[in-house]
């Protein structure tokens, strides 16, 4: 088992370069499965995610060859076989693949989702899409099976919530359906108009994705394509954060500064100094960042993959911040964990109310899912003394090479491998 071991102090500073998102990365690794053309995607970037959906993919017979950064998949061998629970239990975006297999044969057999542990997930509107276009539903054993003998067909969807994987498969079952499929209060995230430009190259035609509603012209045969995928900008706002803990000075490669529009201005707002060009991002910070209030929201507005990276920044904040949570429930599990390095954080309800402190000290701290993990490394890089993290499986989820880009900008951050009596003693301590 292992851990990340940083000792906090040092101030960044240099450059960085940001992976291919993961969150569009996902989806069109899912969109390979409705063409027998192959997709090529670059861009990729190495993360456990990537590899259990490229192993869903096989599992159900797809031919996927990898290359660094790159990966090439075929769906021609693919057929109608039920998704294995043990790898659609891993990730919650295994669920991606519902709407393709749908799409293509008629049929998906799914078990529910797993994932994060943030609260309730559900996948209903994944599911009223589905449905809205002529699938037949039945739950039966954890299972979820969709069923469509005479095709899918085109529809008017309006979606309860603007949910971003509910959008993506719907986009992704009525590109292969001939006619007209609007989706109204769609997701507006960029990984929707990156997957959108993805299905324009594979033949169908993709109008309005960024925007409310969404309209798919399908076509019953998609061709493969070539995809480079969106710069990672949950990754980037990570470093951004990390820049602004340590009072340093940090240039990120590979931005989009448009998609990072809520968070640059929060962190303008709590004092950092940022500046954005075509493709590059410069953070640079000095002295106590000042109290912000923070609500998390569908994008446009500020991330909920940044929530607990802000408090982490916000606990050494001059003053009282207030974050509130409403894109999840129960996504506050980092707030035990900045606790114990000395953050001084209370909840409420769906709102968390952080009162600044002047220090954090290191701990042992366990990552209770991604983003928290995320949040314990920027909290850590600040922090008086050693952190620990444990269940780093969670991090290595979302965050290519950390320690590798982290230490290039003068953090000390150490990958260890640790027997496990001591990570069951460090984890029980947390
Ligand atoms: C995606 C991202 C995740 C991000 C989230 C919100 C991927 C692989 N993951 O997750 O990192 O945190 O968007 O920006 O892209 N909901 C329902 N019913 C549904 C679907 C969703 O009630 O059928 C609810 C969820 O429980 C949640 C909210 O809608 O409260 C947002 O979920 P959604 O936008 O679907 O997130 P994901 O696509 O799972």
């Amino acid at each position: 088992m292992e851990t990340l071991l940083i000792q906090g102090g040092a101030k960044l500073s240099g450059r960085v370069v940001v992976s291919g998102a993961k969150n569009a990365a996902l989806p069109a690794i899912a969109a390979a499965l409705l063409t027998g053309g192959t997709v090529n995607l670059s861009g990729v970037p190495s993360l456990d995610d990537i590899v259990t959906m490229c192993e869903l993919l096989e599992s159900v017979g797809v031919t996927v060859n990898r290359g660094p950064g790159c990966l090439s998949l075929n769906a021609r061998g693919a057929s109608a076989r039920e998704a294995s629970y043990s790898l659609v239990r891993r990730m919650r975006a295994s669920f991606l693949i519902a709407g393709p297999m749908l799409a293509r044969f008629g049929i998906a057999r799914m078990p529910m989702p797993g994932g994060c542990a943030i609260g309730s997930r559900p996948i209903d509107l994944h599911l009223k899409a589905f449905s809205a276009m002529g699938a037949e539903l039945s739950v039966e054993s954890g299972y979820i099976e969709a069923t469509a003998p005479k095709g899918l067909k085109s529809a008017h969807i309006y979606l309860d919530y603007p949910s971003v994987g509910a959008t993506e498969n719907a986009m992704m079952a009525a590109a292969l359906v001939k006619g007209s499929t609007v989706l109204e209060n769609a997701a507006r995230e960029p990984e929707i108009v990156d997957l959108a430009n993805l299905l324009t190259k594979m033949g169908a035609k993709v109008v309005g994705a960024g925007t409310g509603v969404i309209r798919i012209q399908g076509t019953d045969e998609l061709e493969g394509a070539n995809h480079v995928v969106i710069p990672d900008r949950i990754e980037a706002g990570t470093y951004m954060t990390a820049a602004a803990i340590t009072k340093g000075d940090v240039i990120l490669e590979n931005v989009v500064p448009e998609h990072l529009t809520a968070v640059i201005a929060k962190l303008r707002e709590l004092g950092a100094a940022v500046e954005a060009e075509e493709s590059e991002i410069r953070v640079s910070s000095e002295g106590k960042p000042k109290a912000v209030d923070i609500k998390t929201m569908p994008y446009p507005g500020f991330p909920t993959d940044l929530q607990a990276q802000f408090m982490a920044l916000l606990s050494l904040a001059d003053g009282m911040s207030i974050i509130t949570e409403t894109v999840f429930e129960n996504r506050f599990m980092h707030v035990d964990e900045l606790t114990r390095m000395g953050a001084k954080i209370r909840i409420d309800g769906r709102a968390a109310v952080i009162e600044g402190v002047d220090d954090l000290s290191g701990a042992p701290v366990n990552a209770t899912d991604l983003r928290a993990g995320a949040a314990l490394v920027v909290a850590g890089l600040a922090a008086n003394g050693d952190t620990e993290i444990v269940n780093i499986g969670h991090i290595d989820r979302g965050y290519e090479h950390i320690e590798r880009k982290l230490n290039s900008l003068g953090a000390n951050v150490v990958r260890r491998s640790v027997p496990k009596e001591r990570k069951a003693s460090a984890a029980t301590a947390s």
